[in-house]
């Protein structure tokens, strides 16, 4: 089996290749399925149809509908999955209807049936949901692993407190996400794991101290439960009443002959737990102490679902070791991937959008400085047909990436005039920006489109047609019609409008333009993985700080009157991080911005 690969499509399809997959290949399973349930509770189980579900359900991810794939799932599991799994769901099926959480769990439940069949008997499975459905998820996760595997609800608190009362919300702020842990057998691997003392503790227990200046704490050697020789005398005592010795004579000896053990007026003994020797204290089942990403965290890629580092490298150094196998079947930006190969685990990704498994790579890049394998991405002119036949939105990410461009997030769905994607070059010695615009067409393309991308292109440095089709001689005559775009920075022409064609593309053609100073992408680059995380950027005599309200003024489609918060800063680029109010964040230029909106 094939270890350190992306995997880009449908994680049902490629966890069911046994040779991508076999029986019993992985050590350690963390998923992190999208579920958007934080916009409603009850949105999410009204009866699709009705007409306020219909409007608020575009908001969230397509992925849990109950469209047909859905009711053939449904069918798939009832008829034939595991008797009792097929029960459950059946169960369910007829209490909640057919609604997003009962779409939710179906595809949940037949993808778990497989993340299932691929762990190891030492292997562990997270589980990364929301109090919307975790509870209808532990009921598919007892029957597919279990009760008796069942080892924590682990409760992380992801976010410090929520305003909402402010807004008339007459409940407990939301601020918990819930982790369903379970092990595939009895005996998984587990290392214990330690969270540093506080202040408060070290200063309440830990305040005696020895001849050396050792800070330590004395704990009984007793125990509520007998078991073996537990009631012997030591040094002329018995444990006190109701209670027994929980340790063997050899090991009071042995404690004894280290000096461990200190002795009370009665001869009663104590061992010295000291400060420095201790690891901190247990990791218990409610996680308080991982942050979430900072608005200004340099691990902050500005993937909206992106995870703290911290909380999957406590999951991984928890229940795997080193060398051992990590799977994220929903991996997104990659969090659990950067975790395992930052703890020396080998892992596996599968991500549906060429965006996440994209991101995903440049991360590894950046943060490591390796070239991660992929997989399912089109290799030749037939798998890029393919792929614009099934999804053109992932063929024009695709297809973009493979120039360098950064896909531009604003496009509008299901229309087709706009930009798919941008490349930002310097184009003089002031450090003046200027963009390639590129817009990709996956169907049938003619000299209208060479002129439409005239329009969009107009104010721009370049403007770029990425077309599955060959260009005509009348869409070759418009390209050359359009001119040139002079570079002050290296005095040179470039072609205004440039045609390249996938079957080009593939074959490693780019775009002609300046050497690029910057690689950004939309989203930020990950930070070298040695540097510590969460660092403020250094912000220095800058136009902006932190926190400051600015609309676009740039007077191209794309910032234009959009209004933001200033969230970072990339020294590398000298562009602002804006979140912008739309929920969207980006890197902006600062002439493009004016303050105090
Ligand atoms: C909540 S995000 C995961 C975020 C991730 N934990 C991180 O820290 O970046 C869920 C991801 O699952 C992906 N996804 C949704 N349905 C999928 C499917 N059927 N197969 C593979 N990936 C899928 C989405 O594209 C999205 O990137």
């Amino acid at each position: 089996m094939k270890t350190n690969v992306l995997y880009f499509g449908d994680n049902l399809e490629i966890l069911r290749n046994k040779e991508y997959f076999p029986d019993g290949c992985i050590d350690l399973i963390y998923l992190d399925p999208p579920f958007n349930s934080k916009k409603d509770y009850n949105i999410l189980f009204k009866e699709n149809g009705g007409v306020e579900s219909e409007a608020q359900i575009k908001a969230f991810t397509d992925t849990w509908h109950w469209t047909q794939i859905a009711e053939n799932t449904y069918h798939e599991i009832v008829t034939k999955g595991p008797l009792k799994i097929g029960k459950l769901i059946g169960a369910l099926h007829d209490t909640i209807g057919n609604n997003d959480v009962m779409a939710y769990l179906v595809m949940m439940t037949i993808r778990l049936v497989e993340l299932h069949r691929v762990l190891k008997p030492t292997g562990s499975l997270y589980l990364h949901c929301d109090p919307t459905a975790s509870h209808y998820l532990k009921l598919v996760l007892d029957q597919i692993f279990s009760p008796a595997n069942f080892r924590n609800e682990i409760v992380w608190r992801r976010t410090t407190s929520h305003g909402d009362w402010k807004q008339g919300a007459k409940h407990f702020g939301r601020v918990h996400d819930h982790l369903l842990f379970y092990s595939k057998a009895s005996n998984p691997t587990w290392n214990p794991q330690f969270i540093p003392f506080s202040s408060e503790q070290i200063t309440q227990q830990y305040y005696k101290v020895d001849e050396n200046g050792r800070s330590y704490r004395l704990v009984t050697p007793t125990a509520k439960k007998p078991g073996g020789d537990t009631s012997y005398e030591w040094r002329g005592v018995r444990p006190p009443k109701g209670r027994y010795w929980a340790y063997t004579r050899e090991k009071m000896e042995e404690m004894d002959k280290k000096g461990l053990l200190y002795y009370s007026s009665t001869g009663q003994p104590y061992i010295r737990y000291y400060l420095n020797e201790r690891p901190g204290v247990a990791a218990q089942s409610i996680w308080t102490d991982v942050p979430p990403i900072s608005p200004t965290a340099k691990e902050r890629l500005g993937y909206q679902t992106q995870k703290p580092l911290a909380l999957l490298e406590r999951i991984i150094r928890a229940s795997s070791n080193e060398g051992d196998v990590v799977l994220d079947p929903f991996c997104g930006c990659g969090t659990a991937v950067v975790a395992a190969q930052k703890l020396n685990r080998r892992w596996l990704g599968i991500d549906i959008t060429h965006l996440a498994i994209n991101l995903v790579k440049n991360r590894l890049r950046d943060s490591f400085g390796i070239e991660a394998e992929e997989d399912g991405q089109p290799k030749d002119i037939g798998g890029a047909k393919a792929l614009a036949q099934k999804d053109r939105y992932n063929f024009q990410w695709w297809a973009t990436d493979k120039i360098g461009a950064r896909p531009v997030s604003e496009k509008k769905k299901g229309a087709d005039q706009g930009i798919d994607g941008i490349i930002t070059f310097q184009h003089d010695r002031k450090g003046t920006y200027k963009r390639v615009v590129v817009q990709v067409k996956s169907g049938h393309v003619s000299v209208n489109a060479v002129r439409e991308l005239r329009t969009v292109a107009g104010e721009e440095a370049i403007g770029v047609l990425i077309t599955l089709e060959p260009p005509t001689e009348p869409m070759k005559v418009e390209a050359i019609a359009a001119g040139s775009y002079h570079s002050e920075l290296y005095d040179k022409d470039y072609p205004k409008i440039q045609i390249l064609t996938i079957e080009e593309l593939l074959q490693g053609k780019i775009v002609d333009m300046p050497p690029q100073t910057q690689t950004s992408v939309t989203f930020a680059k990950a930070p070298k993985i040695s540097k510590k995380e969460g660092e403020q950027p250094a912000m220095g005599r800058l136009k902006f700080n932190m926190g400051d309200r600015v609309i676009g003024n740039d007077r191209k489609a794309s910032f234009r009157d959009r209004k933001g918060t200033v969230i970072g800063y990339e020294p590398r680029t000298h562009e602002y991080l804006v979140r912008f109010d739309d929920g969207r964040n980006e890197y902006v230029n600062p002439s493009w911005l004016n303050r105090g909106v």
